[in-house]
């Protein structure tokens, strides 16, 4: 493991202003996110979107690194250059998610793990010498009256901890993803219970079996309320205030850095929560986002109603790309 390597591609990736594009949607949820919109679901068409967002101009001033999936990392742009050839071009970092999606958890009902362990350590040299310096692993957790028990958090951690060693032997940085979902009625406190007791239990699991935390990257969910949650009025601040407190009592201060993700936010609300957070005096660690939506969906929508308009779609993409940038910075505005 190359300590200073680690860390430099950990610097380079939460620099400000800049942030992480989550491009990396599995075939499923790529497809589902097609189907809603009636673009066909075929690899020639997430290729051709794909391309959009990976040659969108001047992406690189505000967009450190870019998470790809499996079948976009092998793949090319229209004129035979390769996507990762692009992304490189610009001074982008190459990511990749390596986990391979959720099993149920045995005898947990409605709880599930992450899998991905097997061959990880081959698939990772791949798509290091394909120019890969990051990788992503999510986890996810649902709010119910009993769910996630501490079985459930305390596996996934164990997984992380695997994901994150083999990594960082290959000076790979890790992005750590744990996800509390938005579904459901839950209240902010629930949430915020729930995010600070599975950082506990990740950290610790991290620490006994030497991780090098200065070498990984959080990437982790805002404390806010479910979806459908009777009171729905938690106010930027709210929000701000709970998830530096879960961060700063819950997250070693030497952690390389922190990121969001969107989580099914809007689009807004997603650059006003970072913002607001910025705004709340200096932070011990770097604090950016890694939004995938919440960045894509402007230029989605325009791209799958007018599939021969890129340039308007890629518009979109960077006037998204630089309202989030501003927010990692305390500069947004409206
Ligand atoms: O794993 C989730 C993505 O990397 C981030 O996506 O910002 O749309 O939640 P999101």
């Amino acid at each position: 493991m190359n300590k200073d390597k680690l860390i430099e591609t950990v610097a380079r990736l939460v620099s400000p202003p800049k942030g992480i594009l989550a491009i990396d949607e599995s075939l499923s949820t790529c497809n589902k996110r097609f189907e809603k919109l009636g673009v066909p679901t075929t690899e020639e068409k997430r290729r051709e979107y794909r391309e959009l967002l990976i040659t969108a101009p001047e992406m690189e001033k505000y967009i450190s690194g870019y998470i790809l999936f499996d079948e976009t990392i092998r793949q090319s742009a229209k004129d035979g250059k390769s996507f990762t050839s692009i992304l490189q071009a610009k001074g982008i970092d190459i990511g990749i998610k390596v986990d391979q999606g959720l099993i149920d958890f045995s005898s947990h009902p409605g709880e599930k793990i992450t899998q991905g362990l097997e061959g990880l350590s081959s698939r990772l040299k791949e798509y290091k010498n394909m120019g890969a310096t990051f990788a992503k692993w999510r986890v996810v957790y649902s709010i119910g009256e009993n769910t996630p028990s501490g079985d459930c958090m305390k596996e996934n951690a164990v997984i992380l901890v695997k994901y994150a060693l083999i990594c960082q032997e290959l000076d790979i940085v890790p992005i750590i993803e744990p996800e509390v979902l938005i579904d459901g009625d839950h209240t902010i406190e629930k949430c915020y219970e729930i995010t600070a007791g599975n950082f506990d239990v990740l950290f610790s699991e991290l620490r006994d079996s030497n991780v090098f935390i200065s070498g990984i990257v959080l990437k982790t969910s805002m404390v806010l309320s479910g979806k459908d949650a009777e009171d729905k009025s938690s106010s930027a601040e709210k929000v701000a205030q709970m998830t530096l407190r879960c961060l700063k009592e819950h997250v070693p201060e030497h952690i390389g850095g922190i990121v969001f993700l969107s989580g099914g936010q809007g689009d807004e609300e997603a650059a006003m929560n970072l913002n607001t957070m910025h705004q709340m005096g200096s932070l011990p660690w770097p604090l950016s986002f890694s939004y995938g939506r919440a960045i894509q969906n402007p230029a989605f929508q325009s791209w799958a109603k007018s599939p021969a308009d890129i340039s308007g779609a890629q518009a979109l993409l960077l006037a998204a790309a630089k309202n989030n940038s501003q927010a990692s910075i305390g500069q947004y505005k409206k």
